[in-house]
């Protein structure tokens, strides 16, 4: 039978709450969608279970530092990195959200989004 839903794992790391309001925003939109089915986990609480039971992953962080938060670079490095590794990551759909403190500073959300891309583009 053919699948008719799709499951986006949201994963967010947040400390003073923008980038918790964004994946929350984000899970809406995703559960308005027919078929869409969102979860939504911080960093810290990914699983390998979660990861592959989702057809997608949307990623959101905080700029720290001109770069990703730690501990999504983390959750990237033990949960995904163990899975790149047995191919279960082959053909997942992967987006990314990334919060920065003022447009000022739009070189290190550009510098952050383009580390979570590469990351997530070599993991999938
Ligand atoms: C430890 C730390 C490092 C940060 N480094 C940067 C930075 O390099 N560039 C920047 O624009 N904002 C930086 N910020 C600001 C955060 O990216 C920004 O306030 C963000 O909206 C916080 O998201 P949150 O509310 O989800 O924690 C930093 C904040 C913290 C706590």
């Amino acid at each position: 039978m053919e699948k008719t839903t799709t499951t986006i794992l949201v994963v967010y790391a947040s400390d003073y709450g923008s980038t918790e309001k964004m994946a929350l925003a984000a899970v809406e939109g995703i559960n308005s969608v027919p078929g869409g089915i969102a979860a939504v986990k911080k960093a810290e609480e990914v699983t390998a279970e979660d990861m592959t039971a989702s057809d997608g992953v949307l990623i959101g962080s905080p700029v720290h530092m001109g770069s990703m938060d730690w501990r999504v670079k983390k959750m990237i490095d033990t949960v995904c990195s163990g899975l790149w590794m047995q191919d279960k990551m082959n053909g997942k759909v992967v987006g990314a959200e990334v919060l920065a403190l003022t447009k000022r500073h739009a070189v290190h959300v550009t510098r952050a989004a383009a580390a979570l891309k590469d990351q997530a583009l070599f993991a999938a």
